[in-house]
């Protein structure tokens, strides 16, 4: 069994050792133009000709949860799509989403700012039940992230595709219900992938539709948000504050106003990371099942985009 590994922004070495070392039947190569044609690739936002080159693949093995940029791509029309399912991301995601939101309930930036000119003073507490907070995305990582947030008491709600039942989360599903959703949300977090059906989607309707004093915590993709229109309303005073992990551009240009903006926190795609190890283990255990012709999980619906 030959593997190809096609990853960019990333160094190649390290993965291809792992692979080597937890697949010790197979050739693992790092792709180059004109190399051998191979059985499986894994990838992370691989150029055109890499697929073009590679019409053969069984099985093309993201390197992450989302695959936006690949499915960008013409695929090989036989290839199965696989992504990440969690491997370690979803407590990352969860950590991060709580922190967030949680700097921003209990004021921290203000109690930061304070502490600077060595001020002491306390602010009145604020109520949970007054910051409902909205998850898009139920899958594997916002329905983990849900139930942390729940786990500090917040009201939460979801909302997906189809209906869901997570513990402890008021759920909702597809179109008709997401007005309703938006409605009865004071913090917004997007975990939704990016497709047609949600890029753009947190634009200046479904922000306004959010609580006065509504919040935004956008960790999916950048593409999702409408920049302009997030800016316009924390000008007006609708929003309170952003904080936000990914951007249409990455890494954020010097002159995009989000790094200056008072009311919006930046970092740099930073809140789950790919774990080598724990992505490497979960790759080589789904190559070795869908060779013995098991079913796998994580698998992507081509039509759906995720
Ligand atoms: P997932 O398991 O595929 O879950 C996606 C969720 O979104 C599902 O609940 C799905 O609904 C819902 N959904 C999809 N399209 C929808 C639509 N049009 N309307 C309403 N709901 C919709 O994905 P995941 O593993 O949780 O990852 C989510 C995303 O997080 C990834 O795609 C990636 O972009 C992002 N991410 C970011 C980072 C980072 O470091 N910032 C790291 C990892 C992942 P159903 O349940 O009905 O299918
Ligand atoms: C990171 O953004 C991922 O999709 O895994």
């Amino acid at each position: 069994m030959r593997i190809t590994v096609c990853c960019s922004d990333t160094k190649t070495a390290p993965w291809i050792d792992a692979l080597r070392a937890a697949l010790p039947g197979a050739t693992v190569e790092e792709w180059r133009p004109g190399a051998p044609r191979a059985d499986h690739a894994v990838v992370w936002a691989p150029p055109q000709q890499f697929l073009d080159e590679q019409p053969g693949l069984k099985g093309i093995f993201n390197i992450g949860a989302g695959v936006d940029a690949l499915m960008k791509l013409a695929l090989p029309r036989d290839a199965v799509v696989v992504r990440l399912d969690d491997a370690g991301m979803s407590v990352q995601m969860a950590e991060f989403v709580c922190h967030a939101v949680i700097r921003h309930f209990r004021e921290l930036d203000a109690y930061e700012r304070d502490a600077a000119q060595g001020k002491w003073g306390f602010r009145r507490p604020r109520l949970r039940s007054e910051f409902p907070v909205g998850v898009m995305g139920l899958g594997v990582l916002g329905a983990r992230v849900a139930q942390a947030l729940a786990a500090f008491e917040f009201p939460v709600l979801g909302w997906s595709r189809s209906a869901r039942d997570v513990e402890g989360v008021r759920c909702f599903a597809g179109e008709a219900q997401f007005d309703n959703f938006l409605a009865s949300t004071r913090v917004l977090v997007n975990l939704l992938p990016l497709t047609p059906d949600t890029e753009n989607i947190l634009d200046r309707a479904t922000l306004g539709r959010l609580q006065p004093g509504g919040y935004l915590v956008n960790v999916a993709r950048g593409a999702h948000l409408v920049d302009a229109d997030l800016l316009a309303l924390l000008d007006s005073g609708h929003l309170a504050g952003a904080a936000l992990d990914v951007f249409r551009t990455e890494p954020l240009p010097a002159e995009h106003p989000f790094w200056r903006h008072p009311k919006i926190t930046v970092t740099p795609h930073t809140s789950a990371r790919t774990l080598r190890d724990e992505s490497v283990a979960q790759i080589a255990r789904k190559i070795a099942a869908f060779e013995r012709g098991e079913p796998i999980a994580g698998v992507v619906d081509r039509n759906r985009g995720y």
